[in-house]
């Protein structure tokens, strides 16, 4: 009732904000309103994504369509729905920002994607992988992947290479979800079973006693999505502890569990681990070379870019072309019917914008976790070409 009422001020504030010749009236400024995780345990990543963004303007110039770009970056301290759906507003009300982008954790994107349909602000979704976030407004465009899209392929690839009783844990929230669901139907088609399932809690889960439930089942190999960071070192730590390793149990999972960001704090407990994913740092193409180094004179050398930053780099990329292709005027449904079939050149490979979905199509990579020059990184031995999220092809 309170959020309905809400959202009827909204409308009227919107209503009387689009009809209002202060918006109309275009100046020579471009703003996009970034909203992220810059504080709190998801803090890494508001700051992969705005420096990837960051950087993508370094290299390419704080120009677009003839106009300067600002950022204007809020803080959503973490998954916290009402800030995040509070601080849009704000940037479309106060700011008049042209392009709503950023979005680490679904339940801000989730939060905020009303708003963008209420204003008409494209959003770009930079991270935030939940199948069902362009579906809750035509103004979303992702340019980072979907749960589904990533675990099809690892699931694949088990019950191809000989193991057929896996147990999946996930964190209890929608990409955690999804990702279970994905995971359980597709080992299934491929003649796999899950032999059990078991969720954790997004914020601070105590994994021993999961782990040790695992160990107990004797499964061939365990699956399992968390959310990149903090949480997945803490796995990482429980499975080797409980000696998961030893016992013989393999680990698979979506590369968001062996994220670049941390996988040097992991060390040796994750070497060997195989998951899939659109990007890993040690990608080989100009093109991730030339993101590297531009993402290095922003945050200075020996920082490594994740999955994160490469979204912010591709949001950025996409609004620079938007922005070229409508001469810097900037009206959200011509914004997003531009966005719809675009291909951009990522650092991870060629990404599509599907014109049906408004997702992105892109090569799905299998990786292991290899040690090279002394450091961890997921090296990349197999790859799956254009995948769609398997719900929507
Ligand atoms: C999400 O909340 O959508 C999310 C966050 C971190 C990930 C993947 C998905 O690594």
């Amino acid at each position: 009732m309170m959020f309905a009422r809400r959202c009827f001020v909204f409308s009227l504030a919107v209503a009387a904000f689009l009809s209002s010749p202060a918006a109309a009236a275009a100046d020579d400024t471009i703003k996009v309103g970034v909203v992220v995780e810059m504080s709190g345990p998801f803090a890494p990543y508001g700051h992969q994504i705005t420096n990837g963004m960051r950087a993508y303007m370094k290299a390419h110039g704080e120009k677009a369509g003839g106009k300067k770009i600002e950022l204007v970056v809020k803080d959503t301290t973490g998954p916290a729905p009402d800030l995040a759906r509070r601080v849009a507003q704000e940037l479309v009300m106060r700011d008049h920002v042209q392009f709503l982008a950023g979005f680490g954790l679904t339940p801000n994107a989730m939060a905020v994607a009303s708003v963008a349909t209420e204003a008409r602000v494209p959003m770009i979704v930079m991270n935030a992988a939940t199948s069902a976030i362009t579906a809750k407004s035509p103004y979303v465009v992702r340019v980072s992947f979907t749960l589904p899209q990533v675990t099809a392929p690892i699931a694949e690839w088990a019950a191809k290479n000989k193991i057929k009783k896996v147990y999946t844990l996930v964190s209890d929230y929608a990409p955690g979800l999804d990702a279970e669901a994905t995971f359980k139907k597709v080992f299934a088609a491929n003649g796999g079973e899950v032999v059990g399932a078991l969720r954790v809690p997004l914020k601070n889960p105590e994994f021993a006693p999961f782990v040790q439930r695992i160990k107990d089942a004797k499964p061939e190999a365990v699956f399992i999505f968390t959310p990149a960071g903090e949480t997945a070192v803490a796995f990482m730590k429980a499975f080797s502890e409980r000696g998961l390793d030893k016992a013989g149990i393999k680990l698979i999972a979506t590369g968001d569990v062996t994220d670049d960001d941390v996988i040097d704090a992991m060390g040796a407990a994750a070497l060997g681990v195989i998951t899939t994913h659109h990007y890993s740092a040690a990608h080989k193409s100009p093109e991730n070379d030339a993101f590297k180094q531009a993402y290095a004179a922003v945050t200075g050398a020996g920082a490594r870019p994740n999955f994160m930053a490469v979204g912010g780099w591709d949001g950025m990329h996409l609004i620079y072309e938007v922005a070229n292709k409508l001469g810097g005027k900037i009206e959200g449904d011509k914004a997003v019917a531009a966005a719809k079939g675009m291909t951009i050149q990522s650092p991870r490979g060629a990404i599509l914008i599907d014109p049906a979905t408004r997702d992105v199509v892109q090569d799905i990579y299998v990786r292991k976790v290899q040690k090279v020059d002394g450091k961890y990184f997921n090296v990349e031995f197999d790859k799956v070409a254009k995948v769609k999220d398997p719900g929507k092809s």
